[in-house]
């Protein structure tokens, strides 16, 4: 049974949790027993089980922002690993932290992964459930943390921050051109009383922009920028990137890595261009540096995968493996 939605500039459905791009995934992460998997975007565990699946035994180092998608994700790839039960050593690691964070808790645990994969953005629990205040589709509290445990919430930030400061959040990370009147009525909004709802403030970006008419809501961009502001997306993902780079920098040039293997498969999937572009950027100097393109620039859903999961439409997953040159 599904339900269609139209969030964040695609449409989605709710239906049981399918990870995105997870054949090509495998195909580039290329799981071997005994190996060590890092996933730093744990979430419901989708690409962590069919990965511990495949390894039948090894190590699994799970991080999340979330920490009830990360224990959700502990549980599936247990389940994974007890269906192997002729393996008994497997090992599951859990960290609640940032994935800019993991490198350094992969490290603090005396391991390097061979594999590591990184599915950006946002779960389907976190639209589906309304509480989480990441949908405008059903009212709830206008809040989008992934890690609850933060202090700061959308709502915070729409309370707060100055006219300019939103209209620069709305316009580079919603990439919307109607970023300064948002910004503007968003304002004027507030001096009447706090935006507490996600209702509410799509209502104001509605009243600012006008009907539109077309298939997306005229909200979605604003929405994807708040969030982007609140989780500090694009920050945390150059953390992660500059931590990738510096272990293959050393790899590569036939050093150890601190948290990579000689070797490793390391992996990203992104849903928009702010994320796939710096991506991009790191991985086409590492390439240049030696670094073997596994999927030959990026991989896109088929369009099966998009029928059966429509989230997969803006995927993109790029893989690299650090051979030493
Ligand atoms: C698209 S889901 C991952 C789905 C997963 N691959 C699966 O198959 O179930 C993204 C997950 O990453 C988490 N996340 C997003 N940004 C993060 C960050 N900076 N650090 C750690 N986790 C993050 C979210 O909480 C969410 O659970």
């Amino acid at each position: 049974m599904v339900r269609a939605t139209a969030e964040y500039g695609c449409v989605r459905f709710r239906m049981s949790h399918v990870p995105v791009l997870l054949a090509r995934s495998l195909d580039a992460l290329h799981p071997a027993p005994g190996e060590v998997y890092a996933d730093g975007t744990a979430g419901l565990g989708g690409h962590a089980a069919a990965v511990a699946t495949r390894m039948k035994t090894g190590t699994v180092v799970l991080g999340d922002l979330d920490a009830g998608n990360l224990g959700r994700a502990a549980a599936a790839v247990e389940a994974a690993f007890a269906s192997a039960p002729e393996h008994p050593r497997s090992r599951i690691l859990s960290f609640h932290t940032n994935f800019a964070e993991l490198p350094r808790r992969i490290e603090e645990a005396g391991l390097r992964a061979d594999m590591f994969l990184a599915d950006l953005g946002f779960a389907s629990v976190h639209v589906d459930d309304p509480a989480r205040g990441f949908s405008f589709m059903r009212d709830g509290p206008l809040d989008m943390r992934m890690d609850t445990t933060r202090p700061l919430t959308a709502a915070d930030l729409v309370a707060s921050l100055p006219e300019k400061e939103l209209a620069r959040i709305i316009a580079d990370y919603g990439e919307d051109r109607a970023a300064g009147r948002i910004a503007r009525k968003l304002v004027q909004a507030r001096a009447g009383g706090p935006i507490r709802t996600t209702a509410q403030l799509a209502g104001v970006v509605r009243a600012a922009v006008g009907g539109g008419g077309g298939p997306i809501d005229p909200a979605t961009r604003t929405f994807q920028a708040l969030r982007i502001a609140v989780n500090d997306e694009l920050g945390s993902l150059a953390a992660l990137l500059a931590a990738v780079e510096a272990d293959a920098r050393r790899i590569l040039s036939g050093g150890a890595g601190r948290w990579l293997a000689a070797g490793a498969r390391v992996a990203f999937i992104t849903f928009h261009s702010l994320e796939d572009r710096p991506v991009k950027r790191v991985f086409a100097s590492l390439i240049a540096a030696g670094a073997t393109d596994i999927t030959d620039g990026p991989a896109a859903a088929s369009e099966s995968e998009v029928r059966e999961n429509p989230r997969a439409r803006s995927a993109k997953l790029r893989a690299i493996r650090l051979t030493p040159n």
